[in-house]
């Protein structure tokens, strides 16, 4: 996804946010430590760099003031494997909570535990899973793991003709469509908190055949109970956010 497109989609989640929770919101850029730096593999870039500058910048805000309890970090893509490779590295604790939309994959989906995102980043790891087979990380990597769909190999409204006819004008919509849909599901989640209820379960198909219907019950977002834990499958359509 282009650097561009995730500020974009930054201040969308950001504004979403902002308008119905009482709190301050910073917006990191990190394009120029991002594209400076491809990574081994030379597919994809560094999480590092960025991690590790965001989390001296936490401790900083930790000396002036912040408290941990107080501290949500959040990240779409790339910036889902930023927030955990952050919440680690902050010396001062961990964070309350990591909420990572779609968190990257390829190369993040063989590196072990300290190099991606996983549950010990934050006290509360929660993460909206919608494109495991391309762009998103492909397995569980909090303490609760929204599966969205996974029955599907493309997301509602992300064929390249459905793309069109939404209108959709970012070129993010056409070669990633499934991979953003997690922030369209999680701004829709975050005005409608009740719109989509998920269930703990061992797969989609348990899910989806009703199998699971006595088990604990999450709606998707960052909202969960502490108790929560595990996988939790839902369904969404095309009532996501559309922007
Ligand atoms: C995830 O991706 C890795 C690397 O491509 C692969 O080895 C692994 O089998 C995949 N796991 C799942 C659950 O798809
Ligand atoms: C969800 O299911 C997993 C695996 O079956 C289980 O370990 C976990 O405790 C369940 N979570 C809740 C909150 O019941």
């Amino acid at each position: 996804m282009s650097i561009a497109s995730a500020l974009g989609i930054c201040s969308l989640l950001g504004a979403a946010y902002l308008y119905t929770q009482d709190c301050n919101m910073i917006l990191v850029d990190s394009s120029q430590l991002l594209t400076g730096v491809p990574i081994n593999t030379g597919l994809y870039f560094d999480a590092h760099p960025v991690g590790i500058l965001l989390a001296k910048f936490i401790d900083y805000l930790i000396i002036k003031g912040l408290k941990l309890t107080d501290l949500e970090l959040i990240g779409i893509s790339m910036g889902g494997q930023v927030i955990g490779i952050a919440g680690a590295a902050i010396k001062s604790g961990k964070p309350a909570k990591i909420m990572a939309y779609d968190p990257a994959g390829f190369n993040h989906n063989s590196y072990p535990p300290d190099q991606r995102l996983d549950e010990t980043d934050a006290e509360l790891v929660i993460v909206i899973h919608t494109d495991p087979k391309v762009w998103g990380y492909n397995q569980s990597c909090g303490h609760v793991d929204f599966w969205i769909n996974s029955n599907l190999d493309v997301q509602p409204g992300c064929t390249t003709l459905e793309a069109i006819f939404r209108g959709a004008t970012d070129i993010t919509d056409y070669v990633a469509c499934s991979h953003v849909y997690s922030y369209r599901v999680g701004v829709y989640a975050i005005y409608h908190p009740t719109a989509y209820p998920a269930l703990n379960c061992t797969s989609y198909d348990d899910y989806a055949n009703g199998l699971c219907n006595n088990n604990d019950l999450q709606y998707v977002g960052d909202q969960v109970t502490k108790s929560a834990q595990g996988n939790y499958y839902a369904k969404a359509g095309n009532e996501v956010y559309n922007p």
